[in-house]
């Protein structure tokens, strides 16, 4: 495998681009919209930079990673050994994006998807080859965060899942192999994690900042709503609604009105300057 193309270049499939260019892939990363694709080749020299000011990487390493980048809009230019899709977290569009490529792709190209939540083996069926596909489940940010769950689908090959474990691994990162199952395994533990959260807020027994600094205070990295800013709002409301409705509607799993409000008010989180917090200082940062 020499070649990676993405499919996706924001919170996701900007950092998954990185990793794969820092680790000697030639890179394609593709998105339909050019803005985001601009915002993208900033993020990750910046982000090459930076690594290079704390000593993390050599002039050399930065510069051979900057030299294995293409940005494009062109779909047609989206051809690769293995093709990471990272977009939108709703089926129909990931299954319309997977058609397209397999009309550019051949019949050796793995297909993984970065979903969170949908089901690998329903958008597998949209390839002419189904056993190429599995998902590649990266966490946020993808630079840093070492975990990558790689899904096996119900037709996807052993041989499939064996190289995607290896080309993990050379990316630096580890990965865990799971079932193709509603959330696979991270989502599904951490729903009740936001959701019990988003829960006590509705019920006013806690503000946002004081919920977070609880578990914060008990070893959590970050609190339900600090993560959920940073994860973007839409996208785990998605996920919670996938994971909700896969599961058979689940009461304790049940979507928090609040969440659907914070997509209606397009208060996204970090990527948009408002979530639960207020970014509007660190926009571009
Ligand atoms: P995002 O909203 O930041 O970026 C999605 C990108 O997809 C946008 O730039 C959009 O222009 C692009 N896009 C939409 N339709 C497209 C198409 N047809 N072709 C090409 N590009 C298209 O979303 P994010 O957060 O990067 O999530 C992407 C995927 O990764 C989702 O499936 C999500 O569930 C998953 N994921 C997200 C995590 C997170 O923390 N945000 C963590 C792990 C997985």
């Amino acid at each position: 495998m020499k070649t990676i193309g993405i499919c996706g270049a924001g919170t996701m499939g900007a950092g998954i681009a990185q990793v794969a260019a820092a680790s000697g892939y030639k890179t394609v990363l593709f998105d339909v919209n050019n803005a985001i694709l601009k915002l993208a080749e900033i993020r990750i020299e910046k982000d090459l930079q930076h690594l290079f000011n704390k000593q993390k990487i050599t002039e050399e390493k930065k510069a051979a990673a900057w030299a294995q980048l293409s940005f494009t809009s062109d779909i047609r230019e989206c051809v690769a050994d293995v093709i990471i899709e990272a977009i939108v977290e709703k089926k129909e569009v990931k299954l319309s994006l997977f058609k397209q490529l397999a009309q550019w792709n051949g019949p050796n190209t793995i297909f993984t998807s970065n979903t969170s939540s949908l089901s690998i083996s329903s958008i597998a069926t949209c390839l002419p080859h189904p056993q190429q596909m599995a998902g590649l489940h990266f966490f946020n940010p993808a630079p840093v965060m070492k975990l990558v769950e790689v899904v096996q689908g119900k037709l996807t090959s052993d041989k499939v899942i064996s190289d995607l474990v290896l080309l993990v691994q050379t990316f630096g990162k580890i990965p865990v192999v799971c079932k193709d199952a509603p959330g696979f395994i991270v989502n599904r533990v951490a729903r009740p994690f936001y959701i019990e959260s988003l829960r006590q807020f509705e019920k006013g027994l806690g503000t946002v900042e004081v919920l977070d600094r609880l578990l914060e205070s008990k070893g959590f990295r970050m609190g339900p709503f600090r993560l959920m800013d940073l994860i973007g709002n839409d996208v785990n409301y998605a996920v919670s609604c996938s994971i909700f409705e896969q599961l058979g509607q689940p009461g304790r799993l049940e979507p928090s009105y609040i969440q659907k409000e914070k997509v209606e008010q397009g208060q996204l989180g970090k990527k948009t300057g408002k979530g639960y917090y207020n970014y509007e200082d660190d926009q571009g940062a």
